[in-house]
């Protein structure tokens, strides 16, 4: 049986939001739902300290991602990617879908985006936009927003910043001046919410660029969203369930305290990779970068990530997940996001030891 499911995201759900998803359905253009709808705003801002208007689109994160690229960025644009894995190569291949002259600067896996990079390539030419990713989820880096940002805004002619914070947001403040033009997150992660909301938080500075752009759009079209938003509707109809699902989830982070949650993230995280490191495993980023959120650890030799995962699920229910592109079969990943305390942790240290002494390694 299932005990511990560990990916980075879907995360397991606290009683009280699954409870929540259960709840009756509603007139989405009725008072009701416009009142949910405007005190879930609230808390998203409430919770993460950001100022921006925050829209909540029935989406899986890239949906977010897609949202904010077809929004900001015009065909033709000039956009730098900072690329430190999967992810960050999914929200470039997004701005070249949509027309924009896409430059990347990749960084190794485990590696944090080079701030000296970063200058000398805004030094060498002129960017319309720059998209980070806040936790590189495919190898557990946490990447530096606020200092990325002020080299941003050093320019003569700052360009956009377009943050994707789909697995970090919540369970770490974007702290920044400026603060980015978009952010990206998703209910699935940090948010103890079942997939399928894309939150998208927008600056008030993004607003005139947002409004002259003529890239094609209507699913995603934040301005009919920020029209609806302003009576307390969405456009579509909500997914109401899942918003209900948060709502609950927002309480549950209120009541502990958002800075006592972000706190808790990064304990269990030092934790964990404390433990990790004494059973003698490598983790992928220096101390420095790691996230509060996933952590990802090089198999050790001979050890095979099927084999591995699969006595990890069988002997513990334990669900973790691997390495995608060229870290498959190389890494194993764990999501350590929302609903999640010391003992979890303490369990997953110990089935992880268990497996590698006695299990996956001894068939080799
Ligand atoms: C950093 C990051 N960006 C984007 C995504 C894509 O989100 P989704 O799978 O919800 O579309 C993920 C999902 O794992 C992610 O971790």
């Amino acid at each position: 049986m299932l005990r511990e499911l560990r990916v980075p995201g879907p995360t397991p759900l606290p009683p009280q939001v699954q409870e929540a998803l259960a709840r009756p359905m509603i007139n989405h253009r009725g008072r009701e739902f416009r009142e949910l709808h405007q005190q879930v705003r609230a808390k998203l801002q409430q919770v993460t300290g950001l100022p921006h208007e925050v829209f909540l689109l029935t989406a899986s994160g890239t949906g977010g991602l897609e949202a904010a690229i077809c929004n900001c960025i015009r065909p033709g644009d000039r956009v730098l990617a900072l690329v430190t894995g999967h992810f960050g190569q999914r929200f470039a291949a997004i701005a070249r879908r949509y027309g924009a002259l896409v430059e990347c600067l990749r960084f190794p896996p485990g590696q944090a985006v080079d701030q000296a990079a970063v200058s000398l390539e805004l030094d060498r030419a002129h960017y319309d936009a720059v998209l980070l990713t806040h936790c590189e989820t495919s190898t557990g880096v946490l990447n530096d927003v606020g200092a990325i940002s002020r080299l941003i805004a050093a320019r003569p002619k700052p360009p956009a910043l377009l943050v994707d914070a789909v697995s970090s947001l919540g369970a770490v403040r974007i702290e920044a001046d400026p603060l980015p033009d978009i952010i990206v997150t998703a209910s699935q992660k940090a948010w103890m919410t079942p997939p399928g909301l894309s939150m998208v938080f927008v600056s008030s500075e993004i607003w005139p660029r947002i409004e002259a752009n003529p890239s094609p759009r209507y699913y995603l079209d934040l301005v009919a969203a920020r029209r609806y938003g302003e009576r307390g509707e969405t456009p579509w109809t909500p997914a109401l369930p899942l918003i209900y699902g948060l709502d609950a989830a927002l309480d549950l982070i209120l009541a502990e305290g958002s800075t006592a949650f972000c706190d808790r993230h990064q304990r269990l995280a030092r934790r964990l990779r404390a433990g990790l490191r004494s059973l003698g495993l490598v983790i992928l980023p220096a101390e420095k970068d790691a996230s509060p959120t996933v952590t990802a650890a090089w198999l050790p030799q001979g050890v095979q990530y099927d084999a591995f995962a699969a006595e990890l699920r069988e002997r513990f229910g334990v669900e973790l997940a691997g390495g995608q592109d060229e870290l498959k079969n190389r890494i194993f990943r764990i999501g350590h996001m929302g609903h999640i305390y010391e003992e979890n942790v303490e369990y997953l240290l110990s089935a992880i030891g268990d497996v590698l002494h006695t299990g996956a390694r001894g068939k080799e």
